[in-house]
């Protein structure tokens, strides 16, 4: 089906230069709408669920894109499906639960059920009650089958899209996208623990701090004052062709100095502070590359994270023009043994809504929605690292959070 063309912007944009964004496509509903109709259900893919969350025939799991519910469900040949979680009788939510598995599903309301491909199998009373009432002739059950999404699986993560024609998946990542995924998605995962989070801003404005090198070291103290990440450290970013995805890495070195820091009298430059207990941040070099960190991102809601061995998926999901959510998956692999398990849970504390280097994360994005209200007619200011989208192999640059903006406007016809 294709996309409704959900009216015209009315968003003025200073220019066709990426360094320049209007504050009106945080706080405009209207603007919000479209996003709706012309990324979340148009040609994108959206992260749904990991692979290993529906293992067996028969398992199911809610999910969303954008705002829609979603059921992913692997049949009982073990393919993989996703369907629009609202029954086709009356638009009531099938799937009340988080997971499950069976059969079939049931709707609660009057009792149609699917089977997990999302055709509807089953009308009670279809032929009425002691000959009276009930569907009449015309009414086919193959008419009234769940909506149905394309799904493509790569390397244990489920994406789906609600086009018709999605681009092919392969391309829609590029080559270093995807290899930066199968990097850390290596061998089968393990789920460790799930958390959501509520984001008092706009989706976009933490996808764009997802993507933004330059804030991390500067805003999170916890990351240089114990070292993980400054930018003087090696690293750097790789935006894919399209803008929309990136890649961050960075190869600690501790026996870089901190005058970079200092000089700018930057909060984070003390160093008069030391974890009691730094076994935190001892990282086990599992993948063999020294890289201590890697944040990706896949358009238009997908973060997987690797830093050092706190591994997860993050799925982010708008909820009204003010306010996103986030789901957390964290993860280790299934050959884990007791100890890594352990480390990588105490590791996750890095990261999360309440995490040491993140926490701040979970507020900014909320000053700058404060901050826009009522004088929207104003723009912030990307040039830093220059005016385009590329790769680079440094990372005081905003480059990925251009290659954000060049993707939207591509699809958005801004
Ligand atoms: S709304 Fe689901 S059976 Fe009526
Ligand atoms: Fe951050």
């Amino acid at each position: 089906m294709a996309h409704l063309d959900a009216g015209t912007s009315k968003i003025a944009w200073p220019s066709n230069a990426l360094t320049s964004v209007p504050y009106r496509v945080y706080t405009d509903t209207d603007e919000y709408a479209r996003e709706i109709e012309r990324i979340f259900k148009g040609p994108t893919w959206n992260y749904l669920c990991l692979a290993v969350e529906i293992a067996e025939p028969g398992d199911y799991v809610v999910s969303s894109i954008g705002e829609t519910p979603v059921v992913v469900a692997r049949s009982l040949d073990g393919g993989i499906h996703a369907f629009v979680n609202r029954c086709a009788h009356r638009g009531a939510l099938l799937c009340l639960n988080r997971r499950g598995h069976g059969k079939d599903i049931t709707c609660v309301y009057h009792g149609w059920s699917y089977d997990l491909t999302g055709n509807l199998t089953g009308v009670a009373f279809q032929r009425g009650v002691q000959r009276q009432g009930g569907m009449p002739p015309e009414f086919k059950r193959e008419d009234h089958n769940l909506r149905k999404l394309k799904v493509v699986e790569f390397c244990g993560l489920i994406f789906g899209s609600f086009a018709d024609n999605p681009p092919d998946f392969q391309s829609y990542l590029g080559p270093e996208i995807s290899s930066r995924i199968a990097r850390v998605m290596h061998k089968p995962l393990k789920v460790l623990g799930r958390t959501t989070q509520v984001l008092p801003n706009n989706w976009k404005l933490y996808f764009e701090n997802v993507k933004d090198t330059y804030h991390a070291s500067i805003l999170h103290t916890f990351f240089t004052t114990f070292e993980i990440n400054r930018l003087n450290q090696r690293g750097g970013v790789v935006v894919d062709e399209g803008g929309g995805n990136h890649a961050s890495y960075t190869i600690m070195d501790r026996s870089l100095d901190s005058t970079d820091y200092k000089q700018q009298e930057i909060r984070s430059s003390k160093d008069d502070y030391r974890l009691a207990d730094p076994s935190m941040l001892e990282g086990v070099d599992e993948f063999g590359d020294g890289v201590t960190l890697q944040i990706l991102t896949v358009f238009p809601g997908l973060v997987v994270q690797q830093i050092q061995n706190s591994l997860a998926v993050r799925q982010l999901l708008p909820r009204g023009v003010d306010r996103c959510e986030l789901v957390w998956t964290i993860l280790g692999f299934a050959d884990d043994d007791d100890a890594m398990t352990e480390h990588r849970l105490k590791q996750a504390n890095l990261v999360g809504p309440a995490g040491y280097i993140s926490m701040e994360d979970g507020c900014v994005g909320g000053f700058v929605q404060r901050a826009v209200r009522g004088i929207e007619e104003d723009n912030g200011v990307l040039m830093m690292g220059g005016g385009d989208a590329s790769s680079q192999t440094y990372r005081a640059t905003e480059s990925s959070v251009r290659g954000f903006w060049k993707k939207y406007r591509a699809l958005m016809g801004v």
